[in-house]
């Protein structure tokens, strides 16, 4: 009788804490889960701002203060815009506004760019920074674009600053 209650007590024991070492596993994988699911969430608003136009570099700032700003963050990775600066992944940019297209020293322009003559317009550097391969097909400036006007008007006041 008291080798069956000990072997019972014995079995409850062993039951017991297989059911709280199960339970404290199952804890930690919720909480793991539920770790992955709010880093997901924090990708994915990092991913949304990224891109986003600053308030401030739409209004409240000059133009050519806001411009910059803009130009930093969105073309610099790529262009430089003092005189003389060497070619990055796109052509210098000094005196840009009224330039004639396609003719930064010794860069080599995608062959529509290279052929459509004449100089770089206000209108059209808007144009083309709106949407760059919805104005030239084959361009090499891969570059999703500027949808504000705004925004873009505001990158043109400063690129009309470089110059002498
Ligand atoms: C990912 C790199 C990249 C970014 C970002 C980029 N560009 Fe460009 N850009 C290029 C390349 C490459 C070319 C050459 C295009 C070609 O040959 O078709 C170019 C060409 C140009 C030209 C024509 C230059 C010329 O000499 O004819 C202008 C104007 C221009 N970019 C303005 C801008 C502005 C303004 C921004 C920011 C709003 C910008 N780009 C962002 C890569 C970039």
């Amino acid at each position: 009788m008291l080798k069956k209650s000990i072997v019972i007590v014995l079995f409850l024991g062993i039951f017991s804490a297989l059911f709280i070492v199960l339970d404290n596993m199952n804890n930690s994988i919720k909480q793991a889960e539920r770790a992955g699911v709010v880093q997901q969430e924090i990708v994915k608003v990092k991913e949304k701002t990224k891109n986003k136009i600053k308030k401030a570099e739409i209004v409240g700032q000059d133009p050519v203060t806001a411009g910059y700003g803009l130009f930093k963050r969105r073309c610099l990775g790529c262009h430089t815009s003092d005189k003389g600066a060497p070619n990055r992944t796109g052509p210098n940019l000094w005196g840009i506004v009224n330039r004639p297209k396609g003719s930064s020293e010794g860069f080599r322009y995608s062959r529509q760019l290279h052929l459509l003559g004449g100089v770089w317009t206000e209108a059209e550097i808007s144009t083309f920074i709106a949407g760059p391969r919805a104005m030239i097909k084959d361009t090499k400036m891969t570059f999703s674009g500027i949808r504000i006007e705004k925004a873009r008007l505001n990158i043109i006041a400063y690129l009309k600053t470089l110059k002498d």
